[in-house]
C-alpha cells in the first residue's frame, strides 16, 4: 500500500513522479531534470500546489473543467453511482440506467436531428469511433469506396492512431507512423498567421474551397466525410472568418459528404451556446463529445449522431465498442454536471456576464506591444505574440520559444495560460466571476511585462526574416 500522500516535501513527490510516471506530450528526462509542479487540490477557479501557491487556473484543466473545480454533489453522485452499480458493460444486449439516462439528455440539448449517443472514454476514442462509423455507414450503403476523410492542418482530434491521423499536427505525424491510409488535410482557416494581404473574408472562403477543390481531386465517390472543429482549440483558439463555414457546410450538402464536428473543446458551453456548431451556424451529421461533458469529473466522450447515419448503422452489426462505454460512474457524473450546467443557467451566463467580462479584460491586454491582436470566441480566447504588431511578424527565435517563455512568467505570477507556439491561451471555467477575470489580466499583464523585459534583455524582439 503506497504511502504517498499531499503532504510530502515536493521535492520527494517530485522525486517519485520522475521515477515512475511517464508524462504525455513530455519529453521526460528534461521533465525529471525540472522536477514536476505538483498539483494538490483545487476549489472554483484556483487550483493549489504543493508548495502552497494559488493558481489561477485559465485553462479549465485542459479545456474542461467547465462547472470548476470542488463540486461536492458531483463527488456524491459518483459514491452513490459505485454503490450501486460501479461498473456493468452494454455489449451483449444490456444497458443501464446512467447510460440510459445521459444519453437521453444529451440528445436533449443536441440540435434538431441528432438524436442517438456512442459512447466511448475520451475524445480521442470517440473520434475513432467516427473514423468507423462513417466508413461503415457508405459500406452499408453499398459505396464501400467513399472511405477518404478529410481533415485539416493543425487540427487536434486526439492522440490514438485514429484520433492522431484525423489530426493535423505534422510533429505528431512524425512518430509512430501516423497517418493512417485514407486521410487527407487541407489548410487551416488562419488568417492572423496564414492570411496575409488577404481580407479576412476572402481568405476564410478561399480556405473552405480547399474542401471542394480536394473532394474533386480524390473523387466525390471515394469521400466519407470532413471532420473539424468549429473553433479550433489546441491548434492556437482559431476563430475562422465569417464567410468559412457556411461555404464549407454549401460544400458538404453538394457533394454528399458526411460532416463531423469535433466538439469536444467548443461543446457544453465554450462558445457561448451547448455546441459551438450553434454557434458557428453549422448542420453536422455527427458530434464528437468529451470533456466539458463531465467537466473532466470522470473520463467520458461519445459521438452524438443524426437519425440518419445512426438507422444505417442500426442496421447491422458495428464490430466497436470499449469496455467503458457509458460507464456507470462516469454516465451518473457527466449527468450531474448537465444538470448544475442547466440548474445554475451557466451557458446563459457565460453569453451575458462571462465572456463580454473576459472579451473585455483581453481587448485591454491586446493592446500590450507584445501582443499583435485577439481571437475569442465565448470563453475560449488567444493572444498571439509578435515582435511588430502591424505585420503580425512572427519572431526571429523558433517558433514557441517566446510563448514557452510567456507561460513560465504566468506560472510564476500564479496563472496558468498555455502557450501553443507563440500564442496564449485562454479558456477559463465557465463559472469565472468578473472579479476573477480581473485577477487574470492583472497577472497576464505582469507576465507579458515581464517576458516583454526579458526579451529586450536578451535581444529577442527581432521578427523572422
Ligand atoms: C477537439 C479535440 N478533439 C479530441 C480531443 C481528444 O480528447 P482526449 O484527450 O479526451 O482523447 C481533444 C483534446 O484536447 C480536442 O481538443
Amino acid at each position: 500500500m503506497s504511502a504517498i500522500t499531499n503532504h510530502m516535501p515536493t521535492a520527494e513527490l517530485q522525486a517519485l513522479d520522475a521515477a515512475h510516471h511517464m508524462h504525455p506530450f513530455t519529453t521526460n528526462d528534461e521533465l525529471a531534470d525540472k522536477g514536476a509542479r505538483v498539483i494538490t487540490r483545487a476549489k472554483g477557479v484556483y487550483l493549489t500546489d504543493s508548495e502552497g501557491n494559488q493558481i489561477l487556473d485559465g485553462m479549465a484543466g485542459l479545456w474542461c473543467v467547465n462547472i470548476g473545480y470542488g463540486r461536492k454533489e458531483m463527488a456524491e453522485v459518483a459514491a452513490r453511482q459505485m454503490m450501486e452499480l460501479p461498473y456493468y458493460n452494454t455489449f451483449f444486449m444490456t444497458t443501464h440506467v446512467p447510460a440510459i439516462a445521459l444519453a437521453q439528455e444529451i440528445t436533449k440539448l443536441a440540435p434538431e436531428g441528432l438524436n442517438h449517443v456512442f459512447f466511448a472514454g475520451s475524445g480521442s476514442e470517440a473520434n475513432d469511433t467516427n473514423i468507423r462509423m462513417v466508413r461503415t455507414y457508405w459500406a452499408e450503403k453499398g459505396q464501400p469506396g467513399k472511405s477518404h476523410i478529410i481533415s485539416r492542418k493543425n487540427a487536434y482530434h486526439g492522440s490514438s492512431v485514429g484520433s492522431g491521423s484525423l489530426g493535423g499536427m505534422s510533429y505528431m505525424h512524425a512518430q509512430g507512423g501516423m497517418p493512417i491510409p485514407g486521410i487527407h488535410h487541407i489548410n487551416q482557416p488562419d488568417w492572423w498567421a496564414e492570411g496575409g494581404d488577404m481580407t479576412p473574408e476572402a481568405f476564410g472562403l478561399a480556405r473552405a474551397q480547399e474542401l471542394e477543390a480536394k473532394i474533386l481531386e480524390l473523387g466525390e465517390d471515394k469521400v466519407a466525410a470532413f471532420i473539424a472543429e468549429p473553433v479550433q482549440g489546441a491548434g492556437g483558439v482559431i476563430v475562422p472568418p465569417e464567410s468559412y463555414w457556411p461555404e464549407i457546410q454549401r460544400i458538404c450538402d453538394a457533394y454528399d459528404i458526411l460532416l463531423i464536428a469535433d466538439e469536444v473543446i467548443c461543446g457544453f458551453g465554450r462558445t457561448g451556446n451547448w455546441f459551438g456548431s450553434q454557434t458557428m451556424g453549422i448542420r453536422p451529421h455527427i458530434m464528437t463529445i468529451a470533456k466539458g461533458l463531465s467537466s473532466g469529473y470522470q473520463p467520458i466522450g461519445g459521438s452524438i449522431v443524426c437519425d440518419e447515419v445512426a438507422e444505417v448503422i442500426g442496421a447491422t452489426e458495428f464490430n466497436h465498442g470499449y469496455t467503458y462505454s457509458g460507464h456507470p460512474v462516469a454516465a451518473a457524473v457527466a449527468l450531474e454536471n448537465l444538470r448544475i450546467l442547466q440548474e445554475e443557467d451557466i451557458i446563459e451566463r457565460v453569453r451575458t456576464v462571462g465572456a463580454p467580462a473576459l472579451k473585455a479584460g483581453l481587448e485591454k491586454l491586446a493592446e500590450h506591444p507584445l501582443v499583435g491582436g485577439l481571437s475569442i470566441k465565448g470563453m475560449m480566447a488567444s493572444l498571439p505574440l509578435t515582435p511588430h504588431k502591424e505585420s503580425r511578424a512572427k519572431f526571429a527565435a523558433d517558433a514557441g520559444t517566446v510563448g514557452y517563455m510567456c507561460r513560465e512568467r504566468c506560472f510564476a505570477n500564479n496563472l496558468v495560460m498555455r502557450h501553443v507556439g507563440d500564442r496564449m491561451i485562454i479558456s477559463p471555467p465557465l463559472i469565472i466571476e468578473p472579479e476573477d477575470i480581473d485577477v487574470f489580466m492583472t497577472r497576464a499583464r505582469t507576465a507579458l511585462d515581464e517576458t516583454y523585459a526579458q526579451l529586450k534583455e536578451q535581444d529577442m524582439l527581432k521578427p523572422a526574416c
